[in-house]
């Protein structure tokens, strides 16, 4: 390996050592060589003579101070260091970028035609330099000029100026008259189709709002621009939080890293989480579009208004603003399909990486590359760590504790100390326990057991908390833990008040704790966790009936599926560790009696009806037995097919649709593609009938759902309606990469070999993170038994590109990497395989360092 990249650390923050008043940034657009000149005025914090602004690939052309050319400065590879500067100074910096030339998709970059910039976390020091760093907080105004085949030339805030110049060129002029730091900025200049509407606010104020698409797609606009109006609308019911400035512009890219970008006023979408209609889009993106196009809204508030001080809490703003986008989702569709979607994340993907060696804090104290940190555990653990101060404090509380938070740090860089002394002084509340929630890293476990008194009629939960596996010293934590009792009625018995007991919520503080309820006349069903009220692991054994009773009787559908998601997680590790690869007649009499009477949320018993994935289940292992895992749930699959085929074809051929967008149409279409799923693997006339009219059927999700029913069950048709797929839909990428993805998740003796095959795809692009996710991350991440094959084929495959991505992609290639960092949690030939993998890119010269962050900690100790 090179020389080690540095790692910067919490404990080292140091405020800026200027202020900046203004900002002026003129750009000159050219494919290879824009010009940006930045205008800024100065002050010194404590009377310091120098300054070191941050800049990468950057041409410099010039330095004035106070309109003076100024030769007392020395540059590194990342660094720009004036000396002899008077306290009080404008500066102008003359600098030439290369946007057709960068692929890393950060700074200013070109996606199909058009200008685009990404500056969070560090993107902006591609553009000039900068003190590029959240606290440094500024009023922007932003001068575009560029040839008229580009029309439109956008950036934040409100368009001041625009018109022709002498030399053929137009330009536009625009000022943001919030201060924000530089990761907020945005620019994009191109051609595109707009779709314009407006929002009132509650105050009364119309905000014209634009969504910009490539042209032609303006029909998929629609569904977008309504949920922002719906974002708009929940953000001041919920959180009495309104919109700030006159316009708000949404831009969709097709070459974007991640999902989509909060910057002020002129947010940046991946074109993926825009664009869809009924043909192109299955509901599941529709409900994605949905919550993201409602996060970055709601960064708005939290995050832009309010920003952070350092990278180092990100979560300040992005937990609590998926907390907020979750709330809005589930107070506009299903609370209980959503807390199962965000469970699933943190159980298939959080668990793991806290237990990996990339294990973090939801605040980490360390980081090397900062892109690498935008992960499940800022994002998703940062989430369940606002939802569990929304449990302690209730509603009431916590929306006090929002506003004693937004009117003590507006227009602030604030930190997630900032953010809970608000929620503490709002409800008079002592979070210093709670708070480790923010510096302790792992998963934590509970151990319970119950003992129920017939004669007292008492029920005693005794619950032992254990630290996280990987992090035995840490502290005890503050763990709510919501309960529910169930009679043999079915009934919810109340809860006897007791100290650490509020409403349904049991306090768990200390290493062992007892909680005796009395008034308990039957042997209660005890759910335990409700909700998932603490991202924590619990180890409760319940009997099968138990779970039965839960299952029929909990108050909560979460509740529901979950008991449900325990039967069938131990019917696995007993079938591993039996070798008898079958499902008790009682479970698979469950699932018939959800079957037969399909009536309700039929998107719930959908997920009532599906196994847990092999991602969750492979927390139940020291070390992931592989094939045994594959083999056993392609076991249950199968029996339950079999032995309830009378049930999933009367259920199949008995569920109707509209074709709506209705949460009955959509739980319809849910359960539909789960029993067709199921009688794919069992063969039939009416089913193959049934397969082809879902393939020919114009709604996305019918005839996705049959060709993943297909892939599954390798159905003897695959290949051709593959190819149909393909013929009719490859003028549009997005529709394709579903196509990709399916590929990829194929099981065959050539999957392998298909995948690098389809390199060169016409529509396939390395350089498109979209195309790349959904070949090989459906590969790595939906495909285990091929991507886990024993002769390391499929590691083989991932190696291979992660040291291409690595020139052209770095933070792409470093997303693409997470697979491999579980390494040790597999059997050592495996282990070996992968690990060869990880030292080859170790030792490639150019290692970026994403990768180079993530490979040193895989193959550390
Ligand atoms: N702040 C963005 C969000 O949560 C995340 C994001 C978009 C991002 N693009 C990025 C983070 C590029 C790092 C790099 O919505
Ligand atoms: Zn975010």
């Amino acid at each position: 390996m090179q020389a080690k990249p540095a790692a910067k650390l919490l404990k080292d923050y140091t405020p800026p050592s200027h202020q900046v008043a203004e900002l002026a940034l003129t750009f000159e657009l050219a494919p290879h060589a824009t010009l940006v000149s930045a205008k800024s005025t100065w002050l010194a914090v404590n009377n310091s003579r120098e300054l070191t602004l941050q800049g990468v690939e950057l041409e410099l052309l010039e330095v004035k101070v106070n309109g003076v050319v100024h030769q007392d400065f020395t540059q590194t590879a990342s660094e720009l260091h004036l000396t002899s500067l008077p306290t009080q100074f404008t500066l102008d910096i003359q600098c030439r970028i290369d946007p057709a030339g960068n692929t890393s998709l950060e700074g200013l970059y070109q996606s199909g035609g058009a200008y685009c910039t990404q500056c969070e976390a560090e993107g902006f020091r591609k553009i000039t330099y900068f003190l590029d760093r959240p606290d440094v907080l500024t009023q922007y105004t932003v001068t575009i000029i560029a040839p008229k085949e580009v029309p439109y030339l956008l950036s934040n805030g409100n368009k001041i100026d625009s018109g022709d110049l002498p030399d053929g060129r137009h330009f536009a002029k625009w000022h943001d008259p919030f201060n924000k730091p530089s990761y907020l900025f945005a620019l994009v200049a191109g051609d595109f189709d707009v779709l314009e509407d407006t929002f009132v606010t509650q105050s009364g104020r119309e905000v014209s709002l634009q969504l910009f698409v490539d042209k032609g797609n303006l029909g998929k606009a629609p569904h977008a621009m309504t949920s922002l109006k719906k974002a708009m609308a929940w953000d001041e019911s919920r959180f009495k939080l309104e919109y700030d400035l006159d316009i708000y512009m949404i831009v969709a890219v097709d070459f974007f890293n991640m999902g989509a970008m909060e910057n002020k006023g002129l947010n940046i979408f991946n074109s993926a989480c825009v664009l869809a209609n009924q043909e192109t889009a299955t509901d599941r993106d529709f409900h994605t579009i949905e919550s993201i196009v409602g996060h970055e809204y709601f960064h708005n508030w939290t995050g832009n208004r309010i920003t952070c001080r350092d990278w180092f809490q990100l979560s300040l703003k992005e937990g609590l603003t998926v907390f907020r986008d979750q709330e809005f989702s589930s107070d506009l569709g299903s609370r209980g399909l959503n807390r199962i979607d965000a469970v699933e994340a943190m159980r298939n993907h959080q668990f793991a990486e806290d237990a990996g060696p990339m294990a973090h804090p939801i605040r980490p104290e360390q980081v090397i590359e900062m892109n690498n940190f935008y992960t499940v555990t800022v994002y998703n653990k940062g989430a369940e760590v606002i939802r569990m101060l929304h449990t302690l404090l209730g509603e009431a509380g916590f929306q006090a504790g929002m506003q004693l938070y937004v009117s003590r740090h507006d227009g602030q860089a604030a930190t997630c100390d900032d953010f809970v002394a608000a929620m503490a002084d709002a409800n008079d509340a002592d979070l210093t326990q709670f708070k480790l929630w923010y510096s302790q890293f792992g998963t934590p476990r509970l151990v319970v057991d119950s003992v129920y008194d017939s004669t007292q009629q008492t029920l005693t939960l005794n619950i032992k908390q254990l630290p996280p596996k990987n992090n035995p010293e840490q502290a005890m934590l503050h763990i709510p833990v919501a309960i529910e009792l169930l009679d043999d009625m079915g009934k919810s018995v109340p809860l006897s008040a007791q100290p650490n007991v509020s409403g349904k919520v049991l306090h768990v503080k200390a290493a062992e704790q007892s909680f005796t309820f009395t008034g308990v006349t039957s042997k209660p069903a005890v759910v335990m966790l409700e909700d998932f009220s603490a991202p924590v692991q619990v180890q409760f054994d319940s009997s099968l009936a138990d779970k039965l009773h839960i299952l029929r009787f909990a108050r909560s559908d979460y509740a529901r599926w979950e008991a449900m998601q325990q039967i069938y997680t131990v019917s696995v590790v007993q079938a591993i560790n039996s070798g008898i690869k079958r499902l008790d007649a009682e479970i698979v009499a469950a699932c018939g009696e959800l079957l037969s009477k399909p009536v309700g949320d039929l998107a719930l018993i959908s997920e009532l009806l599906t196994l847990p994935s092999f991602d969750t289940l492979i927390a139940q292992f020291e070390t992931i037995p592989v094939e045994a895992l594959c083999e056993t749930l392609a076991a249950f699959e199968h029996q339950l097919a079999c032995e309830l085929k009378p049930l999933w074809l009367s259920c199949y051929a008995q569920l109707q649709e509209d074709g709506s967008l209705s949460a009955a149409a959509v739980g319809t279409r849910a359960l539909k593609n789960t029993c067709l799923g199921y009688l794919a693997k069992v063969s039939d006339v009416q089913i193959d009938t049934w397969l082809k009219h879902a393939l020919e059927n114009p709604n996305m999700t019918l005839k996705l759902g049959a060709l993943k029913a297909m892939v599954d069950a390798t159905h003897s048709g695959l290949d051709d309606a593959m190819a149909a797929f393909d013929g009719a839909w490859r003028h549009d990428a997005l529709v394709m990469d579903k196509w990709f993805a399916l590929q990829a998740q194929r099981r065959d003796l050539a999957a392998i070999t298909r995948v690098k095959g389809l390199y060169q795809h016409p529509r396939f692009d390395k350089g498109n993170p979209n195309r790349v996710r959904a070949l090989v991350g459906s590969l790595a991440r939906a495909n285990p038994s091929v991507f886990h094959r024993a002769d390391g084929s499929g590691y083989q495959l991932l190696g291979d590109l992660l040291v291409e991505l690595n020139a052209i992609n770095p933070q792409n290639a470093s997303r693409m990497l997470t697979p491999f960092m579980s390494w040790r949690r597999f059997d050592s030939a495996r282990g070996e395989l992968i690990r060869a993998q990880l030292q080859r890119l170790a030792a490639l010269s150019g290692l970026s360092d994403d990768l180079y962050e993530k490979v040193s900690k895989a193959l550390e100790a």
